[in-house]
């Protein structure tokens, strides 16, 4: 489809939205066209090391993986990660795509990280003091920018669906009527299947106190690139034990499967859509059960065909793929949930592999654009109040507090300051008629489009003049974004025994941060860390170390919550000189890594 436009170099074109109905607000744009970014390699998990991907820096087209692949796990904004997977070639490559986006909640997501194995050591009593918080997103949007987001989103994953493929949209009540008229509007609604009813499971305590129907359930809209060709398997349950027709008990396949699922109580009548759980849960507190996102894959995709999710979180989908012999995409900007969904692969592939289950033994983790700072974003958010000397007020719900004589709005620093963000600033402003002083904005960067705006604004406005602290780039207040990074004593020798291995013993480890965030958490008395191991999540090993990407031969992944990981171990080497690499992830995902000559 052509718009007659000439498009700039370099550009990706997107094929404009298929129609009616539309929705609006405020800040509607179409997405004309994206740009890729270059994807580089930090991680592989090749364990069998059938798959050498020792010396290549960056992701590979579509076209060079096809016959030889690999999944794939970016680490990005997702909007840059679909702009670069159509960049490699993957544009109508996809079979399947399943996404479960932030919902606009209102509830910012806190991942309690615990610290390892105390219960174990006796010494602390596992209670709060043990518990980290890491706010794994942030989940308070105003609704244009949701809209415009998600809009975006959905644009790009069009372009990546083939024609025989499928697309799961997760939701619930708060943007269930958006989402299915945005989804009408970019799929076309003839291309719109069924509105699967999620039911969330047993309700219990606060929930079921409600005086009105109890809220007990989230939405799946499925839809797909086309209504004449897309694939569906269609799948059926046994018939329950006491159930007949007009025919008395019916022979066949069972009754097939309706689009209301989750658990009921009425064992027998309903039980037939029940999904089951399995004991996979992690502390991820939006993870959804792996036999939900099973039941979708085998539906709507056939082995080897290619799933995708760009809200990976825990990694549910990336797992019930791999588990299902299909090649699979994740993505999350979350560093944490990349972690995680790359500790529960390295698992399952092991096992895997034992049991010689799977075609697909290796997966690369990418990042695209960098995205380290969002880990450390309340931190970040906290050091920028104290450094510039921001006074916080709490009770106001759109600044965040005081700099002299001028209010402070800080932009979340997982975005550039953009015109959005500008126009809410102009319409908190037009509610306080009364409000004189200035305004300073703190971000972390600024959309070009944001400086005219202001200079603008300002010259239209004798009182509430803006004026804006970037810093990425300001000289006097930039410099805190410097953290104090995580460090280990590791010692690292060939044996004596057998040249063939190297042993290597993890003697100390301390995270600045960890400590840091604990005293802040228990003011009343300083935590001590019993063990060092306490603090770490993962130790990764790398017996052939080329100094760009980390190639997992070995992982130290504790089974459960209370086990440490070893400390020691034993690997196999080359005879001839060699770098060995040690990867620890701590218990906020942050890493470090130690790189050692072995001769
Ligand atoms: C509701 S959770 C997904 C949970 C997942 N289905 C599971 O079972 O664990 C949404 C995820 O989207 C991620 N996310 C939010 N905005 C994103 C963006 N712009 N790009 C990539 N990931 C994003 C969040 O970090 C979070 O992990």
């Amino acid at each position: 489809m052509s718009t007659g436009a000439k498009m700039p170099e370099n550009k990706l074109k997107i094929t404009p939205a298929k129609g009616r109905p539309m929705l609006q607000w405020v800040g509607k744009k179409p997405l004309d066209y994206v740009k890729g970014f270059p994807a580089q390699i930090v991680e592989v998990f090749d364990p069998t090391t059938r798959l050498s991907l020792r010396g290549e820096a960056e992701a590979i087209s579509y076209n060079e993986l096809k016959d030889n692949w690999h999944n794939l796990l970016f680490h990005g904004d997702n909007k840059d990660v679909l702009a670069t997977l159509l960049e490699l070639g993957f544009r109508g490559k996809i079979d399947l795509i399943y996404i479960d986006p932030p919902f606009k909640s209102g509830a910012d997501y806190v991942r309690k990280v615990e610290l390892r194995g105390l219960k174990n050591l006796g010494r602390i009593e596992e209670d709060e003091a043990s518990i980290l918080q890491q706010t794994m997103y942030f989940d308070i949007w105003n609704n244009d920018t949701y809209l415009q987001f998600m809009y975006e989103r959905l644009m790009l994953l069009k372009e990546l669906l083939n024609e025989t493929g499928s697309i799961y949209v997760h939701i619930d009540h708060r943007v269930n009527s958006y989402i299915r008229l945005m989804l009408d509007e970019i799929f076309g609604a003839e291309n719109f299947q069924r509105e699967i009813i999620w039911r969330l499971g047993w309700v219990s305590g606060y929930k079921s106190t409600a005086k009105n129907w109890i809220r007990n359930h989230e939405t799946i809209l499925f839809y797909v690139k086309s209504k004449e060709s897309f694939i569906f398997n269609k799948d059926y349950v046994p018939y329950p034990p006491d159930y007949e027709r007009w025919g008395g008990r019916p022979k066949g396949k069972g009754l097939p499967i309706e689009d209301v699922w989750g658990v009921f109580p009425q064992e027998g009548v309903t039980s037939l859509q029940v999904v089951s759980y399995s004991s996979d849960l992690t502390d991820f507190r939006t993870q959804k059960p792996r036999g939900l996102l099973k039941r979708i894959i085998k539906a709507s995709s056939n082995e080897d065909e290619i799933v995708l999710d760009c809200f990976i979180g825990s990694g549910t989908t990336a797992i019930a793929a791999q588990e299902l012999n299909r090649r699979w995409i994740g993505c999350d900007i979350n560093k944490g949930a990349i972690h995680l969904t790359s500790r529960e692969l390295q698992k399952i592939i092991s096992e895997q592999i034992k049991k010689k289950e799977t075609n697909y033994h290796t997966f690369a983790i990418y990042k695209v654009n960098n995205y380290d700072l969002q880990l450390l974003r309340t931190e970040a958010i906290e050091l920028a109040v104290q450094h510039i000397g921001i006074q916080r007020t709490r009770t106001d719900r759109f600044f965040d507090g005081t700099l002299g004589k001028n209010l402070v709005k800080i932009i979340d620093f997982n975005h550039p300051l953009t015109l959005l963000d500008l126009q809410l600033l102009k319409d908190e402003l037009k509610k306080r008629p009364d409000e004189d002083r200035d305004i300073t904005i703190v971000c972390l960067g600024k959309e070009l489009a944001a400086d005219s705006w202001i200079d603008e604004w300002n010259k239209k406005h004798p009182v509430n003049k803006i004026k804006i602290i970037e810093l990425k780039t300001d000289k006097k207040y930039g410099s805190f974004l410097i953290h104090k990074p995580a460090e280990a004593k590791i010692k690292v020798l060939r044996s004596a025994q057998n040249d063939k291995l190297a042993r290597i013993e993890i003697k100390n480890f301390i995270s600045p941060t960890i400590v840091e965030r604990l005293n802040i958490d228990n003011k009343l008395f300083k935590v001590k860390i019993p063990d060092f191991r306490s603090m770490i999540d993962t130790v990764l090993i790398d017996n052939n170390y080329d100094g760009k990407t980390f190639h997992i031969i070995y992982s130290d992944v504790p089974e459960k919550k209370d086990d440490l990981v070893k400390g020691e171990y034993e690997i196999e080497i080359q005879k001839s000189k060699i770098k060995v690499a040690v990867k620890i992830i701590d218990m906020l995902g942050e890493e470090v890594i130690n790189v050692f000559e072995v001769s």
